[in-house]
């Protein structure tokens, strides 16, 4: 359980018993990258650096300015017309990468399927006629909620072909949040599947589709995936607002051709997490965020036209689509799509695939990189990982243990690892080494992407000195940035842009170290990051307040040695009510209450502890005292009591701490 081991407690011993790896020779000397002074030149002129890249691009019609306009609201290659579709699947049908597999698709089953780029392209230019037969015309936007099936791909793809923004909403989320996200965007047509395997179980997304749908008034028509081969139409919705996927595909033409995109045409939006309980659409655009992902994706993960890459992430969030489906596909990559979890049928799973794919770069987040600690170094020692050349990491910081181990039982020792620093809102990546030529230090992402400037602030602006901690910010314009949150751009502004004149508050904090090295410290406000997902405290907070019994709840997230972070939620009971009165809550009501936030947000949400209390703490200003939750819920001494109103509180609280011995439930 949680020592209040945490990153900050830890870094300074960390900073001086660091190791470094160069990068190895062979590595090096065959890199994509390997002339060191990439860094200078890009940071002399990063809009020449950036044009240089985007000639690797086909456009339909060439852009006259890289970068115009001032932050937050820039546009880059201002005047270009092309497709993401045309980039990440056309233009390879036309030279010898058309019979090259785009997709290697591993199902939980052990069904596997090979879809080369040629194959692909049918596909999504039948999918794309298919909505337009919906009634999608460009600009309108699509909703997604499916799991990791080509057909998602394909969707997604068909969409941009047409020019309609998608929003894909992870599988994992609850009826309530898909319609939550539906309706913001104001989607016309959703596309989702009747079922999807999860460990030999079956996820009803149709089931939650149709709940979603029948309160999101501007879906007109669900397009259905049979995937588990149940009835495909849903009960619960009009037998003519239902289409059925394979059906619609069988009847649908091949020829389709590209619409040609604006630069900054919208090519989608994706929800995230923020200090409120409104998830914020983050807007990406087209011909930034392409060239953002795929230059990164070439340079960081060493691509060689002959490799197998496989990033690990769900296409529901950021990292699937820019380094499952555009980053790759865009560069001619063959990318691995797996449908399943770690732990099925075994916990070899993904030694299994490596070896049976012949898998080259392999990219997970650290939280499954700890849970492959757990199983123990045997369950990797039985696979034939040696084709594995590179390894990455993103979602959160790595621990140096996990680093190692990483480093050790996959990576068997010569594998160079980058530790890739991001965000929803960077659309791409932007602290990481270029492993051919940046030594690295387990546990720091090292330094910014070329072109990409970072710095360490203090509250009133100025850099922190190195080793000091400070708000992270981006102090330049990049392709890939976000251009608003959808329907809010005011929040846009305040929000990343107004903290520090002309540049993006990350809301993470981060030290460099002497060597100008960056190491992350986890966000600052009150954002948790469980298992690399990101979860706003105020949502499930939310959540809690909204079942019958709640009067007030407060939600912190605490360390855990897997998840990262793990969720407490500190609940005050109404008087009168189910389940408890007055602050006596049951075991009972515990559970119901994980229950109700599953229900309300998703499985992910689910808090770990619950605790009752008859009072929250407060300062006399009546603010929730956030730090004193986390030294509860981590079993530390308590901090200074000396502002809260009733200290009485936090006495009651600590004991019902000691008494649940193990962490409260
Ligand atoms: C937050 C962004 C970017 C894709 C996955 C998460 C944390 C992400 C790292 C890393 C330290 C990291 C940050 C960031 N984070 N990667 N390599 N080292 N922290 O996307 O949901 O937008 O979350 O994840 O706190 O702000 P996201």
């Amino acid at each position: 359980m949680a020592t209040g081991d945490s990153r900050e407690d830890r870094l300074d011993a960390l900073l001086e018993e660091t190791r470094v790896f160069a990068p190895p020779a062979a590595f090096a000397a065959a890199a994509n990258v390997r002339d060191p002074e990439v860094y200078e030149r890009a940071a002399a002129d990063p809009a020449a650096f950036w044009a240089e890249q985007a000639a690797g691009l086909r456009w339909m019609r060439p852009y006259t300015d890289v970068l115009a306009g001032a932050v937050p609201h820039v546009r880059w290659f201002a005047g270009g017309r092309l497709n993401v579709a045309d980039n990440c699947v056309d233009r390879h049908c036309e030279g010898p990468r058309r019979n090259k597999a785009a997709l290697l698709w591993v199902a939980e089953s052990g069904e596997t399927r090979t879809i080369t780029y040629q194959q692909l392209q049918r596909e999504v230019a039948r999918c794309a006629n298919v909505l337009r037969s919906l009634g999608v015309r460009r600009g309108d936007r699509v909703g997604i909620y499916m799991g990791m099936v080509p057909e998602a791909v394909v969707a997604m793809l068909a969409c941009a072909r047409i020019g309609a923004p998608h929003t894909v909403v992870f599988g994992g989320f609850s009826a309530e949040a898909l319609r939550e996200r539906l309706v913001d965007a104001q989607c016309k047509v959703l596309i989702t599947q009747d079922g999807a395997y999860r460990r030999g179980n079956v996820v009803a997304l149709l089931q939650n589709a149709a709940s979603a749908v029948r309160g999101a008034p501007p879906v007109e028509r669900v397009l259905v995936l049979r995937r588990i081969g149940a009835p495909a139409l849903a009960a619960e919705l009009p037998a003519g607002m239902q289409v059925d996927w394979q059906q619609a595909m069988a009847d649908a033409s091949t020829d389709c051709p590209c619409e040609p995109m604006d630069s900054e045409d919208v090519l989608y939006i994706l929800y995230t997490s923020g200090t409120t309980g409104k998830p914020k659409g983050i807007v990406h655009t087209t011909a930034g965020y392409l060239l953002g992902v795929a230059t990164t994706h070439r340079w960081i993960f060493d691509l060689k036209e002959d490799d197998v890459y496989w990033c690990t992430a769900d296409i529901g969030w950021v990292t699937g689509h820019s380094y499952v489906l555009y980053g790759p596909l865009c560069n001619g990559a063959t990318t691995v799509l797996y449908e399943g979890t770690p732990d099925y049928p075994g916990r070899d799973r993904h030694w299994r695939i490596v070896e049976e794919l012949g898998v080259n770069v392999y990219y997970t987040a650290p939280t499954t990189i700890r849970t492959f600690m757990r199983w123990g170094p045997q369950e990797p020692a039985h696979a034939d990982l040696s084709s594995l050349r590179l390894l990455g990491s993103v979602g959160e910081p790595i621990n140096p243990e996990a680093w190692m181990w990483y480093h050790e039982h996959i990576g068997g020792g010569r594998c160079p690892i980058v530790d890739t620093w991001w965000q929803t809102e960077t659309g791409m990546i932007m602290i990481t080494p270029l492993p051919g030529i940046v030594p690295t230090k387990p546990g720091s992402a090292t330094r910014p992407f070329p072109a990409v400037g970072a710095e360490v602030l203090d509250e009133r602006g100025l850099p922190v000195g190195p080793g000091a901690g400070g708000n992270l910010v981006l102090t330049q314009p990049w392709p890939a940035m976000a251009r608003t949150i959808f329907g809010d751009d005011e929040r846009f502004v305040r929000q990343y842009w107004s903290r520090y004149s002309g540049k993006y508050l990350t809301g993470d904090g981060a030290r460099v170290d002497a060597d100008g090295y960056f190491w992350l410290l986890g966000r600052v406000d009150d954002v948790m990051n469980v298992s690399g997902h990101r979860l706003s405290t105020y949502e499930i907070e939310s959540a809690l307040v909204d079942h019958a019994s709640v009067a007030e709840a407060a939600v912190i997230g605490r360390f855990d040695a897997v998840k990262g972070q793990a969720i407490a939620a500190f609940v005050t009971l109404k008087e009168t009510g189910s389940g408890g009165v007055g602050g006596a809550g049951t075991d009972g009501l515990k559970a119901d209450l994980k229950q109700h936030v599953g229900r309300k947000i998703g499985p992910i949400a689910r808090p770990d502890d619950i605790f009752f209390t008859a009072e929250l703490p407060k300062t006399r200003s009546g603010k929730i005292m956030r730090r004193l939750l986390r030294d509860i819920a981590e079993g530390r001494a308590l901090g200074d009591t000396t502002t809260l109103a009733d200290p009485a509180v936090v006495q009651s609280l600590k004991e019902q701490y000691e008494e649940a011995g193990e962490g409260a439930d």
